[in-house]
């Protein structure tokens, strides 16, 4: 049973104040008011370089400083220099995937799968280049998840790294992570994980996950245009510095950050998990911060299942309709990202029609094109999706499910 207080979780978010309802939010989530003032506050106080002996730079640096900390606190981080800060998931992986270039030799292999986000696939196959053999794991077509069978016959002792995404941004799958770091790390390989269709649904475990590399981005978890990577400390120190020639290998996470962090929205972002703490402590949970986080987010996993099962029962009952996914929520084996196709009808279509009502959905391969083309959805335009987050209500989905039964028919 849910007990959010969805009109004190809407409150925190002034976007929501209009008559839009936000259905893409797998594409970017609506801003916490925190988050904004919070950007506003450092722009207007602190605006001077960091690291200086004056009174403001000081200020500043401790404020850049506590983002630090609040994130290696939202992520469970080990050490908080552990935490690189960048302007997207994207920008950070093409980072990564450029300091290990030096460490590939030829014949070396990378497992990517053909079911992620291209932020977690381009990289990587640019190591070709380097001399890197790129094994395709291919998602199985009839359970649509990523199966550890298929892994199996991957992995080799040639493998170096496997890249593959926490919970798909299309299917909503939530993949088996931690399975997979314990069979990569057995043949002495990494893993490197994408987060960025997860991190808006679940409390991030970066310990947990067993990764080695975990990778998301704030705009899509109530946060800025800004992104993390968190790297293993022994991992991201032997990487080469990517910073000036004096910037040492041993300077974490400086290193990895050329040009330095973006100061205000490293700030902003610390209002995330002050929202996930206040909203735990509300729901009645004791504790420490972490835990506080868990509760807020088991409640916002208990809300959206409902939401996601009520569209998924409706789409169900189509006969035109294919969704492409899990059909029913169970066994948190799916976050409430829903895609499906029309017969006869392409996506664009269906998406149109929804924007005369100012229902906010979309349609396309989002990037993730290597599965659209596997799964053969081009013939639609790609999938129409439905993304919802844990400040979307039951009147909502009504409201989108009474419209789509318009577009269907
Ligand atoms: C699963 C997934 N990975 C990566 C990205 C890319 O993130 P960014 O825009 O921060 O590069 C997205 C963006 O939609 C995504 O959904």
């Amino acid at each position: 049973m849910s007990h959010l207080n969805l009109d004190l979780i809407r409150a925190e978010f002034p976007a929501l104040n209009n008559d839009c309802i936000y259905l893409d939010n797998a594409g970017g989530s609506q801003v916490l008011k925190r988050v904004a003032n919070r950007i506003h506050d450092y722009l207007l106080t602190t605006s001077v370089q960091l690291g200086a002996s004056y009174a403001q730079s000081q200020a500043a640096s401790e404020k850049v400083l506590s983002a630090r900390r609040s994130i290696a606190e939202l992520i469970n981080a080990y050490h908080d220099e552990e935490v690189v800060m960048g302007g997207s998931t994207t920008g950070l992986m093409f980072l990564l995937t450029q300091a290990i270039l030096p460490s590939i030799h030829e014949g070396d292999e990378i497992i990517v799968t053909d079911s992620d986000h291209e932020a977690n696939i381009g990289g990587w196959m640019r190591l070709k280049n380097a001399g890197a053999v790129i094994k395709i794991w291919p998602v199985n077509h009839d359970s649509l998840a990523l199966e550890l069978a298929d892994l199996d016959r991957l992995l080799s002792s040639r493998t170096r790294w496997v890249a593959m995404t926490h919970a798909s941004n299309v299917l909503g799958t939530v993949n088996p992570v931690a399975d997979v770091a314990t069979r990569a790390h057995a043949i002495g390989a990494r893993l490197c994980v994408d987060a960025v269709a997860y991190a808006p649904h679940r409390l991030v475990d970066v310990q947990a996950s067993g990764a080695d590399i975990y990778v998301f981005s704030f705009y899509k978890v109530f946060g800025p245009h800004y992104a993390v990577l968190w790297g293993k400390r022994e991992l991201l120190l032997a990487l080469p510095s990517l910073n000036h020639h004096f910037i040492g290998p041993e300077v974490l996470p400086y290193k990895l950050q050329p040009g330095n962090v973006n100061f205000e929205l490293s700030y902003g972002c610390v209002g995330i998990a002050k929202y996930l703490i206040d909203v735990g402590s509300e729901l009645g949970a004791a504790g420490n911060n972490r835990q506080r986080m868990q509760t807020a987010f088991y409640h916002f996993a208990q809300h959206e299942d409902k939401l996601a099962e009520k569209l998924l029962n409706y789409l169900h009952s189509k006969k035109q309709v294919r969704i492409i996914g899990h059909d029913h929520v169970s066994n948190n084996n799916r976050m409430p990202t829903v895609s499906f196709v029309v017969a006869g009808k392409s996506s664009e279509t269906i998406v149109q029609h929804m924007d005369k009502f100012n229902i906010g959905i979309r349609f396309g391969d989002f990037y993730a094109r290597r599965l659209i083309k596997t799964l053969a959805l081009q013939s639609y335009g790609g999938v129409v999706r439905i993304s919802i987050a844990h400040y979307n209500t039951v009147a909502e989905i009504d409201r989108l499910i009474q419209h789509l039964d318009d577009a269907l028919n």
